[in-house]
């Protein structure tokens, strides 16, 4: 399970398996294997508009891992310190997404898919939705 940073507090691109297959590739992922926690939630985003903005807030707690399975977006990550832009488009790599990390994700391609693999249920609590609020909770954090 290769694994690269991308400059940004603990986030790095996660690269799975395939059984390639004349058939079709099948790509798989497991909690604690694949990604470093138990799967509490899995959700995907589609029928998204190629002029969409999603995102737009970090968490207190929660890790995601985010995947395009079809087709491609931009992921902008700032831990606060360091940014870092991130194209997705290959459906085995995927962008592991610490807490306390702020994302936007733009530039979608037409009918692109995108899947998050999470830690946590979902918890409207768990958000930073203000960005300075975010910034003030991720300078505390980093001293
Ligand atoms: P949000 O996480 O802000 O979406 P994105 O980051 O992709 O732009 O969630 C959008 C709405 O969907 C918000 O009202 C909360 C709701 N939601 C759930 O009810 N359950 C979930 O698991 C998620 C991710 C969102």
């Amino acid at each position: 399970m290769p694994i690269s940073d991308v400059g940004v507090e603990g986030s790095h691109l996660i690269d799975l398996p395939v059984v390639a297959d004349p058939r079709g590739d099948l790509t798989f992922l497991e909690g604690q294997r694949h990604v470093p926690f138990d799967i509490a939630r899995v959700y995907y985003l589609y029928n998204v508009p190629v002029d969409a903005k999603r995102g737009g807030h970090a968490h207190r707690d929660l890790q995601q891992v985010i995947f395009a399975l079809s087709g491609s977006f931009c992921i902008l990550l700032d831990d606060g310190h360091r940014k870092a832009e991130v194209m997705l488009r290959n459906p085995r790599v995927g962008l592991y997404i610490n807490r306390l990390v702020w994302r936007e994700m733009g530039l979608f391609s037409q009918g692109a898919v995108c899947m998050v693999i999470a830690s946590n249920p979902y918890d409207e609590d768990d958000y930073y939705r203000d960005y300075d609020d975010f910034l003030a909770a991720a300078r505390v954090n980093a001293s």
